[in-house]
């Protein structure tokens, strides 16, 4: 049997067919339960092999029991003859010379036996199982193994489904989209599928549907709808793209501005925010979000982004208002000689900022509070539904991964501005000070 006849004796559906033919470097796949992943993994797989005469292909699970039941039993029964299987290696040899290895990685360590090794192909079932060192770990052995002369260039493919270990390595390629120096966004293409594209499911597996449908609320997002927003332990299922993310538009003359600051060589997050004069919303309508500023060049950048506009006062890590050893000069001195005005520290209560930010998530529409967030305020959108709570600080957000803490920061700052104003904390200038004291009253319309 060649590539076409197997293809034409399986039924693919349209994601699983999108699946199929997809070429780019980088090909994910499901994103919720039943949505046929293991299948279109396994057969794509075996496509691959026939239609490529000596490709190596490395397919992984986490581990072994998942292994063998989602694909070793399988593929044995599908392939039969048409490839010799080797227990103690764990692979499909094909006559033309390609090969199916199967492997698993239970600890982070198991990677190892990989290094060195050499796939055209390297398939990573259940992505979101898998540690962001592990991923990393095999993309390096994604590359030719010298057996295969047809000009195929590497690739490496997922399935996965919201949470897991590696949720966030998933979801910020495939997902959020937000790559990093060295990444090119055409090398990845994400293929959604649920349950209710796979007909085998819909129509020999009622129930498991109604399992899916009654799940709790998150995890049925999470499984069912496929929302990678959602997962247990998260800080704020309260946000929802649908709701509070909007088209940006020109803000009006008279809507008062304001922006909040929270500063560190690793990320500068600043956020600007704005309001209308009856307070029935709160915008977040710009932000910068970059890393490796020093506090002279992020004031730079904060004060050319203000230019033209009457921004109010920034609220700002509170931690820079008190002096630097080494220049002897605070952190608010480096940022005035950069041109930034207005600056006050921010309250950093932090159970009390999450109470309030969660307050302004749950607000409904024309109520008091109500928050809407830009669509170019992506770094925000990303990182405030990622945060999930501490393990030990009950109400609190957990510090790890630090890189999801900085634009919430910024936003729990921006919004606590709206209500505290501590004696005490100067806000610059009379005129800016006097204005500051509406802010004290922003709930009391
Ligand atoms: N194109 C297809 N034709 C026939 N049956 C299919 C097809 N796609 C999937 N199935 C069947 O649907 C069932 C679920 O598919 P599969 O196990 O691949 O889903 P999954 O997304 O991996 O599920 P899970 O989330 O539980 O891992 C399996 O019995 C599988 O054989
Ligand atoms: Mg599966």
């Amino acid at each position: 049997m060649n590539a076409e006849q197997y293809l034409a004796s399986l039924k693919p559906y349209p994601p699983q067919e999108a699946f199929f033919i997809a070429t780019c470097r980088r090909i994910a796949y499901g994103g919720a339960r039943g949505g046929g992943k293991s299948f279109a993994m396994r057969n794509k797989m075996i496509l691959l092999a026939m239609a490529h005469p000596g490709i190596q292909i490395l397919l992984l699970r986490r581990t072994f029991p998942e292994l063998r039941e989602n694909h070793i039993l399988p593929l044995r029964k599908v392939l039969g003859r048409m490839a010799k299987y080797t227990e103690s290696t764990k692979e499909f040899a094909f006559k033309n010379g390609s090969r199916i290895k199967l492997g698993y990685c239970q600890n982070e360590g198991d990677i190892l036996q990989y290094q060195g090794q050499s796939y055209e192909v390297v398939a990573m079932e259940e992505a979101t199982q898998f540690t962001e060192l592990q991923y990393h770990a095999l993309t390096e052995c994604c590359r030719l193994s010298g057996y295969l002369r047809d000009g195929f260039i590497p690739r490496m493919y997922f399935t996965c489904n919201p949470g897991g270990v590696g949720h966030n390595w998933v979801k910020r390629l495939f997902i959020d989209k937000n790559y990093r120096q060295g990444e090119n966004p055409e090398d990845y293409c994400f293929i959604k599928s649920t349950v209710y594209d796979n007909v085998f499911m819909m129509e020999n597996n009622p129930s498991y549907i109604n399992n899916l449908e009654s799940l709790p609320p998150l995890r049925r997002a999470a499984m069912l709808e496929g929302n990678w927003d959602v997962f247990e332990g998260q800080c704020f299922p309260e946000f929802c793209r649908e709701k509070h993310m909007i088209s940006p538009f020109a803000i009006p003359e008279d809507w008062v501005r304001f922006a909040a600051l929270d500063y560190g060589l690793d990320m500068t997050a600043c956020l600007w925010f704005a309001h209308p004069p009856d307070k029935s919303c709160l915008c977040v309508y710009r932000e910068l979000y970059k890393p490796n500023l020093l506090l002279s060049e992020a004031g730079e950048q904060i004060a050319s982004l203000c230019q033209g506009e009457d921004i109010r006062y920034i609220a700002s890590s509170p931690d820079l208002a008190g002096r630097r050893q080494d220049s002897g000069r605070s952190g608010f001195d480096l940022l005035r000689g950069a041109g930034v005005r207005g600056l006050r520290a921010a309250d950093n209560r932090r159970i009390d900022g999450w109470r309030r930010v969660r307050e302004f998530l749950k607000s409904e529409k024309d109520k008091e509070k109500y928050i809407k967030i830009f669509s170019n305020v992506t770094h925000l959108a990303r990182t405030l539904p990622a945060l999930s709570f501490d393990q030990k600080a009950v109400e609190d957000v957990s510090l790890t991964p630090h890189e999801l803490t900085h634009a919430p920061d910024a936003f729990r700052y921006g919004i606590m501005s709206l209500s505290f104003l501590p004696s005490g904390h100067s806000v610059e200038g009379d005129r800016k000070h006097r204005r500051h004291n509406e802010y004290v009253n922003f709930f009391e319309k």
